[in-house]
């Protein structure tokens, strides 16, 4: 299978904050966010490889400003590193300012998702080769955060996880 860039891949999903979806604060509800960008992901996981694509694990959200009702959120998802199966999902969330129309960056997350088949067999999915300065990044911490992951999840021996060890040997 020919690798894939990770702008092949890339889903944006743009919508406003409504009444329904926020907390006591009247601020967007976490669990709705959660769920947009599950949403998005999914998209991504499903361009880059053509198949059903099953979420498997949330790695990492960081909810680091509240974004109020009526704002316009804008959702970016792209694959920033494909394994044999499974595919690390990098998720950045934008506000767009009204008035001036600029964008301020609110939340990140890590969704990994799997490809499978019409029996939700796990099949292969195609590599990924990163271009940008960031993308590359991305994709070299991916191996870590899957292993993280996979430790957590009790998937995977503390001693076979070397990406995680050589952090702190
Ligand atoms: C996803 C699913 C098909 C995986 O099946 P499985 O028998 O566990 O398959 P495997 O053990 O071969 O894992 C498949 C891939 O997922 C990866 N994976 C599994 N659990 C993981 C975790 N917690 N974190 C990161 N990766 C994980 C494996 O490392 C493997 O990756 P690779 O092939 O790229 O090396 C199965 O667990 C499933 O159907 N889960 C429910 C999915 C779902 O319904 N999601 C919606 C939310 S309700």
């Amino acid at each position: 299978m020919t690798p894939k860039h990770p702008s092949e891949s890339l889903t944006i999903l743009t919508d406003l904050v409504l009444p329904s979806e926020t907390n006591a604060l009247n601020n967007l509800f976490g669990g709705e966010l959660l769920a947009r960008m599950d949403r998005a992901a999914s998209i991504s996981a499903g361009r880059h490889s053509r198949r059903i694509a099953v979420t498997v694990s949330v790695n990492h959200v960081a909810f680091n400003k509240s974004i109020p009702l009526g704002s316009v959120v804008i959702i970016e998802a792209k694959v920033s590193r494909a394994f044999k199966t499974s595919m690390e999902i990098y998720i950045d969330v934008w506000v767009e300012d009204r008035e001036s129309g600029e964008r301020i960056k609110s939340n990140e997350a890590i969704y990994t998702f799997v490809a499978v088949d019409e029996n939700g067999k796990p099949v292969e999915v195609p590599q990924i080769d990163p271009l940008t300065k960031l993308e590359k990044h991305r994709y070299d911490d991916a191996l870590r955060r899957k292993q993280l992951s996979l430790l957590l999840a009790g998937k995977m021996k503390p001693e076979d996880a070397s990406e995680l060890k050589a952090l702190f040997v």
